[in-house]
Parts: C-alpha cells; sequence; structure tokens
C-alpha cells in the first residue's frame, strides 16, 4: 500500500510522474502542494513563474503557510505521542532522548516566545552555532515557526568564518551552546562566538544552551541562558504559538556554502518550494514507510542535515535519528551500536564514512544486530564500487537496496537518485532524474551533447527548468547568484558538476568541473583557501588543488611560496612552517580546510598573462609527472621541473 497518493512505486509510475511533471510542472507540484496546510491558497495559474536570465523562481507566491504547521501541528491529531526526534549523545554511556511529536511541538512553540520575547521578528537573520543536540532542531524550528530566517553555521567553522557570516547576513540574533562534544573532543563554541563578535556591533542578543557545561563569558545585557529564558516561558504555562502565515516565497533560511571565488556564498531557500522538495523526495528516494525510524548521519550543520535530518523526516511525520557524536568514538562500530539500538530502517550516511569504517575491517560490524535496516543512502560525493560492494553486503547484507542522491546545497533536495527498490540501483551511479528535473549535458560552448546511438556520453551538468527547491538568491546579492549558476550557459543552472550518461538515461557524476573540492563530502572552494594562507605572515602566493585521497576523496594540496621569517626551515624539513600556515587556515577558515600536503616551491608555473596553470599543478599532485599536457606557453616551464622534484 501507498503510504502517501504520490508515493511512485514502480519503475512505469516514476515513469509516468516524470513525463506529467515534464509537461505541466505547475500542474505536477499543485498536486503535491494540496495535501499540505495553507493559511491562504494559491491562486490557480500562478503557481509557477520564472526566467533564469534575472533569475527569477516563484513557486506558489501569494498563497501562504508556515512551514512548522506542516512539520507539527497537523501531525498532533494521529501522532502526538510518536517519536518525532531520537537522540543519541555523544558518549554512549549517556542516556539519550525521545521528543514525541507533541514535545516537539511544545518545545518549540516556546522557544519561539523566547525569540519573540527578546525582540526577534519576522525576517530577521538568526545565526544558530551549535552542536548536535535536539535544541538545534528546536531553534531551528522556532525561527520558521516565527518567521525569522535561520543561518545555521556548522560547528567546525573559526570565529573568522563565523564573523564573515553574520556581517554578510546581517544577523541581529545568535544561538549557540556552552560547547560541544565530537569524539573525543570538547569544542568551546560560546568562545568562537565570543571571538567573532569582537567588533560586531549589529548582534543584539546571544542564547546559550547548555551542553558541556564548559566556563563561558556572559556578558550583562547581550548574553541569556536557553535554560533561564525557558524557564520563563514554561512557568507563564505557554505551550502554543500561533504559527506565522509566511508568502510561500519568503525566505526560510541562509545557507552559507563554498564557490569557486574567495568568499562564501548565502544560498537562499524559500518557505513552500523547500517543503514540497524534501518532503516528496524524502518518501520518494527512500520509499518512507510510517513508523520507519531514519538515520542521516550528516551535522545539521550542511544542508544534508536541513532537509533530511528536519524538514524533510518531520513533514513526513517520520522519526528522525540525531547523532551527537562520530562514527568513530567510542570505536569504530558506533553507526552499527546506533542502528541496533534503535531498529534503524534508513541509513543514510557519506562515502568518505563508510570508505573510513571499511578501514577498520568487520571487526566492528560483527555481533551487530543490523536486521532492522530496509533502505541505505549515500550523499555528498561520488561512491567508488568498493565502498558500494561493502556497505551493500555487510551493512545491508545483500538485502537493501543503496540509493545514491546526487544533490547541492542550491539544489535543496535531491535531484539524480534511484528511488530505493523501485528504479535499479548501477553502482558509482546517481541514475535517474526526479520527477521535475529537467537535466542535459553541455560542452564548454554550451551546446547540448546528444548521444549517437547507444554511446555514453559526457559534459557538464545543467538543468533546463526550475524545480521547487532551487536557490532564489545569494543573500544580498543577487548577481552573484546569476554570475554563479545562470550565466555560464544562457538559460540553463550551471551545477559546476560533469557528469556521464549512459544509453538509459542514467547519470554519474564524475565530480566538479569548477575550482571546488569536495572534501570527506564538504565543499571547499581552493580560492578560499588560498586566501587563508595568503594571510599567513610570510606567504608571497600559494595555490591550491585537490589530489586524489583513499579516505577523503579529495585531499587538498598546497603549493607554496614563503618568504618570511623561518624561511630558511623551509629549505630543510619546513614542518614548523607548514604548522604555522595550518594553524593559520584554521583560524581563518577552520580545520575543515586545513591542507594535508604543503609545499614549498619559488615559483608557481603561470602564463604569460599571469593565470596559474592549475591543470599543471593537478598533474603533479595526483603523481602524474610525466603527463603535464602542453607546458608551452608557460612563462617559465623551468619552475616545473622544480615543483615536480620538490613534490610531497
Ligand atoms: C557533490 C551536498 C557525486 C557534487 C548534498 C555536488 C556528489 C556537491 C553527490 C554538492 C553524489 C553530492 N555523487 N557527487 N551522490 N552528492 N555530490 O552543496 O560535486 O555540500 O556539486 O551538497 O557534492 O555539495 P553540497
Amino acid at each position: 500500500m501507498k503510504a502517501y497518493p504520490y508515493q511512485i512505486s514502480s519503475l512505469s509510475e516514476y515513469q509516468d510522474a516524470y513525463q506529467q511533471s515534464m509537461e505541466n510542472p505547475a500542474q505536477f507540484w499543485a498536486h503535491i502542494a494540496e495535501h499540505f496546510h495553507w493559511h491562504k491558497k494559491w491562486t490557480p495559474g500562478a503557481e509557477l513563474n520564472w526566467n533564469f536570465s534575472e533569475p527569477k523562481v516563484e513557486w506558489f507566491k501569494g498563497a501562504q503557510l508556515n512551514i512548522t504547521e506542516n512539520l507539527l501541528d497537523r501531525h498532533l491529531a494521529d501522532k502526538a505521542h510518536h517519536p518525532a526526534l531520537l537522540w543519541e549523545p555523544n558518549a554512549p554511556d549517556e542516556a539519550g532522548r525521545l521528543l514525541t511529536y507533541k514535545k516537539l511541538y511544545e518545545k518549540v512553540c516556546q522557544f519561539a516566545h523566547v525569540l519573540k520575547n527578546n525582540g526577534v521578528q519576522k525576517g530577521d537573520r538568526v545565526c544558530i552555532y551549535m552542536g548536535m543536540i535536539p535544541e538545534l532542531a528546536i531553534a531551528v524550528l522556532a525561527c520558521a515557526r516565527i518567521g525569522a530566517i535561520h543561518s545555521v553555521v556548522f560547528g567546525g567553522f573559526s570565529a573568522q568564518s563565523i564573523a564573515d557570516r553574520l556581517y554578510d547576513a546581517q544577523a541581529t540574533f545568535i544561538i549557540t551552546c556552552d560547547g560541544a562534544y565530537r569524539g573525543a573532543k570538547d569544542i568551546p563554541l560560546k568562545s568562537v562566538i565570543d571571538d567573532a563578535l569582537i567588533g560586531n556591533h549589529v548582534v543584539e542578543k546571544v542564547i546559550v544552551c547548555t551542553r558541556t557545561r564548559t566556563p563561558v563569558s556572559m556578558l550583562k545585557g547581550r548574553d541569556l541562558w536557553w535554560e533561564d529564558e525557558m524557564q520563563r516561558v514554561e512557568e507563564m504555562g505557554l505551550t502554543d504559538f500561533p504559527a506565522e502565515p509566511m508568502d510561500a516565497e519568503d525566505p526560510l533560511f541562509i545557507l552559507y556554502t563554498s564557490g569557486s571565488t574567495g568568499k562564501p556564498k548565502g544560498v537562499v531557500h524559500t518557505v513552500a518550494g523547500y517543503l514540497l522538495y524534501t518532503h516528496y523526495t524524502f518518501v520518494n528516494v527512500f520509499q518512507y514507510q510510517p513508523g520507519w525510524v531514519h538515520f542521516c548521519t550528516a551535522d545539521i550543520g550542511w544542508i544534508t542535515g536541513h532537509s533530511y535530518i528536519v524538514y524533510g523526516p518531520l513533514s513526513a511525520g517520520a522519526t528522525s535519528l540525531l547523532f551527537e557524536g562520530v562514527p568513530t568514538f567510542p570505536d569504530a562500530g558506533r553507526f552499527w551500536d546506533i542502528v541496533d539500538k534503535y531498529k534503524v530502517n534508513i541509513l543514510y550516511t557519506a562515502p568518505t564514512a563508510i570508505r573510513s569504517l571499511m578501514g577498520f575491517g568487520l571487526g566492528p560490524v560483527q555481533g551487530k544486530n543490523l536486521s532492522s535496516l530496509k533502505v541505505l543512502g549515500t550523499v555528498g560525493e561520488p561512491i567508488n564500487e568498493e565502498a558500494w560492494h561493502w556497505y551493500d553486503q555487510h551493512i545491508g547484507k545483500g538485502k537493501c537496496p543503496i540509493v545514491d542522491t546526487w544533490w547541492q546545497t542550491e539544489t535543496g533536495g535531491c535531484l539524480i537518485s534511484n528511488l530505493a527498490g523501485i528504479t535499479p540501483a548501477k553502482p558509482g551511479w546517481a541514475t535517474l532524474p526526479m520527477p521535475g528535473v529537467k537535466l542535459l549535458l553541455v560542452d564548454e560552448n554550451g551546446k547540448e551533447v546528444v548521444a549517437q546511438g547507444e554511446e555514453t556520453v559526457s559534459g557538464n551538468l545543467c538543468i533546463a527548468a526550475p524545480w521547487p527547491a532551487i536557490l532564489r538568491t545569494t543573500y544580498g546579492d543577487h548577481q552573484r547568484c546569476r554570475t554563479n549558476y545562470f550565466a555560464a550557459y544562457p538559460d540553463l543552472y550551471f551545477t559546476g558538476d560533469g557528469a556521464l550518461r549512459d544509453k538509459d538515461g542514467n547519470y554519474r557524476i564524475t565530480g566538479r568541473v569548477d575550482d571546488v573540492l569536495n572534501v570527506s563530502g564538504h565543499r571547499i572552494g581552493t580560492a578560499e583557501v588560498e586566501n587563508a594562507i595568503n594571510m599567513h605572515a610570510g606567504v608571497v602566493e600559494s595555490a591550491v588543488v585537490g589530489y586524489p585521497h583513499e579516505v577523503k576523496g579529495q585531499g587538498i594540496y598546497a603549493y607554496v611560496i614563503y618568504q618570511g621569517s623561518h624561511a630558511q626551515d623551509t629549505h630543510g624539513s619546513g614542518d614548523l612552517v607548514r604548522k604555522d600556515i595550518l594553524q593559520t587556515v584554521t583560524r581563518i577558515i577552520g580545520a575543515i580546510a586545513k591542507p594535508d600536503k604543503i609545499q614549498f616551491v619559488s615559483g608557481l608555473p603561470k602564463t604569460r598573462s599571469g593565470k596559474i596553470m592549475r591543470r599543471i599543478l593537478r598533474k603533479i599532485a595526483e603523481g602524474e609527472t610525466d603527463q603535464l599536457g602542453d607546458t608551452s606557453t608557460l612563462l617559465d616551464p623551468g619552475v616545473v621541473d622544480e615543483i615536480k622534484r620538490g613534490r610531497v
């Protein structure tokens, strides 16, 4: 039986849905939108308005709803006592938590009061910098309830990164924790926020939720304890908060992501389209069945956590599991313990996690009861066949379909994926587009690549029409949205990825074609890392490229011209200077952007017009020093030999 009228349950139903979505997208999505709770319906005929030249995309503009009523209130009738969130703490011996739909609803409403009491208004930007505890989901949803725009910043970013994001979003409010537990580490979140706020005159209040009870400074008039604020609301007996009616096209959140330029972009998603699309993809890709426990291992600080821990699963009334820790703490069997303990049905993780766990052998898997698993998923980077088969055999025991979901921060939800057990899987291939997603491959000149006969073709992956959760703008700079995504090829959204397409229409993502790296499934722009390295005193110039890394997918390789004090060290091992540079990158961006390798060089291969030839640097980093291609346009070909010799 179908759990939802729009749940696709056969290949031919998929084909029909796809065809309908192409013929009449407005009608296709309106049929699904009918199933949600609206304050005001859209005007028939005005479901969709778009052009990619500005770009402008409007789904159901003029209609009104609140996303949290669709995630919470509408489940209270039949799922009030059903678990909405399960929480597994970092340390396995600490008790977990269970929040029913009713409990979550009440907490969200109470925290919405807290926000309101402290002056947060519809449209205000609220930065959330917290560890993976239920209060993070509560904070996100309370913002949505009052119509404030949340901007979650992953707990691994540095004070400088937060400061840049606060400034860009002109955020007036911060929600954080004293600290966060991650594996063996305690991360002092509040103290990082304090550093980020030096010189900031825009942020009015900081709410601090207690987790690690690490000592924190609390400034009078600015810093407030979460618990005190909640207690005040509880004492007043408040458990409801009227949801703010939002226009379908009002912004829901901003999420910053790396691009090929130095500065992160604030990707903006809007209320209705994002709700529809995360819901539709959640129930279809994973073939979610009522009562199932869904475990997405991402952090809510990334888009995967937004869409498939919070919004998608709750929109479906599912039980979503939130895990505070890391896969290898206290040992590499942690995921399997969690699956066993909570009888997890859907496990959604990243290839990098699978590869790293594979490295520990089968010991940590043995003795764990994984028989509850029904569907496995991967996201964030291409999955190599070895990891795919290991996941299939040892985790799914050959019985669980694996969905390889391709998507991006900008796309809001999965765009290419098989539907679990419904459309065929092909290891290493994300396979078919979701209904509503009109893909095409183009060559460098923007000409569509069309297959001759049964050949597999390759090209740059583009999309020719809007699906509901396409980004609407980059916050505060619409031109940037245009130049980044819609200018490379006229009237197309360009993903930045290259892809293959086989004769059956399956897609395989080959990786980024721009200067963006994918390190452990996280996007990092090379320009951002270069900017950070160049801020280190003594660094004259740097160039950053990716190279294949067994666990991380891609590693970061930095070529650095260094003439500062201690320069003599770089003629020896250079290890101290390397560590200084890593420290600088950690300060400027965060530990996730630290280069894996740093090579000191005296010059970089440049063309006569001064452009760094990254192609050459990439080849050297990959170890393909004999196949550098044409180097005749180089200003000084001699520098290449030196770089080859000094490869680390
Ligand atoms: C890559 C993560 C291959 C891709 C949801 C994309 C993938 C970038 C896959 C977006 C996949 C994501 N197969 N590559 N299944 N999923 N990618 O914004 O390069 O953090 O452009 O969103 O990750 O990363 P982001």
